[in-house]
């Protein structure tokens, strides 16, 4: 039985790669945010997690607005990243994961769920900052990932409980998996923000802590949320919640917070990061 041994939530802002880039993570504006990031770091480090299953949202690299799949699964042996035009660098591709992607894959057509399943995609900042963040240097390579890609950019989006739905069917087909991976769940985006039109920039920090908290103890609240309510309450990119919820609803069981970190503003958005493991 293959396991998932932990869950991680992270910002993926592009500019958070460029401040690696140039290797300002210490100064004043970015010190508080980076600090976040050791102990999940060490703890990857130690566990040496065989497999990463990432949540993530395409703003546009591979999936444009013309065509939009709801949820696509990715079972590639490689992920390409290509210039999507942010300023970061493209960078090394990332390692796929074949046989337990084809079993999800089937586990979540049996159990109703018809993800958009691709053999070839490019990953944009959504999938790659997370790694990159995790593995400075970007020495990410030995890592399979598994990219589920969740539409949060054209209406009509998945609602949060349907993501929860998604995330625990995902989980329980993991279970299923017969073979010894350690698996590491990623909920990447988020959490409050608003990149354009009249409330461009709002965050609500109060909202962003509170989702954080129900996300350890109460997941099932979140999943109360409409798309519109986020939008109103987080900003129309604070759908972005949406992929921390699934990977949420992977864990299955009660999880334990064993670290957190939370800035605001960094660049345009309440920046979160999170490690959760199961009681
Ligand atoms: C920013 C946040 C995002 O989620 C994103 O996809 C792009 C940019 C930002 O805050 O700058
Ligand atoms: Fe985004």
């Amino acid at each position: 039985m293959a396991k998932i041994i932990g869950g991680i939530t992270t910002s993926h802002i592009p500019a958070i790669g460029i401040a690696m880039d140039k290797g300002i993570e210490d100064t004043p504006y970015w010190k508080d945010f980076f600090a976040g990031y050791p102990p999940i770091r060490e703890w990857l480090n130690k566990e040496q997690p065989d497999i990463a299953i990432v949540f993530y949202n395409d703003h546009g690299l591979e999936m444009f607005l013309d065509k939009k799949p709801t949820f696509a699964i990715g079972c590639a042996p490689q992920y390409e990243n290509a210039d999507e035009g942010w300023g970061i660098a493209t960078i090394p591709p990332v390692t796929g994961e074949t046989e337990l992607s084809w079993h999800i894959i089937n586990e979540l057509v049996e159990n109703d769920f018809d993800p958009t399943v691709c053999q070839d995609i490019k990953v944009d900042h959504g999938l790659t900052v997370p790694l990159s963040i995790m593995y400075p240097g970007r020495n990410y390579q030995h890592m399979k990932v598994i990219p589920v890609c969740i539409n949060c950019e054209r209406h009509p989006m998945p609602k949060p409980s349907r993501c929860f739905a998604l995330g625990q069917a995902i989980g329980r087909a993991v279970e299923s998996f017969e073979g010894d991976q350690k698996v590491v769940v990623f909920g990447t985006g988020g959490l409050s923000h608003q990149l354009d039109g009249e409330r461009a920039g709002i965050i609500n920090a109060d909202f962003d802590i509170e989702c954080m908290d129900k996300l350890v103890s109460d997941p099932e609240a979140l999943t109360k949320y409409s798309i519109d309510d986020l939008v109103e309450i987080a900003g129309a990119q604070g759908v972005e919640l949406n992929m921390w919820i699934a990977m949420r609803g992977c864990m299955l069981g009660d999880v334990e917070e064993v670290h957190r970190n939370y800035v605001a503003p960094i660049s345009n958005t309440g920046a979160g990061t999170q490690l959760l493991l199961n009681k």
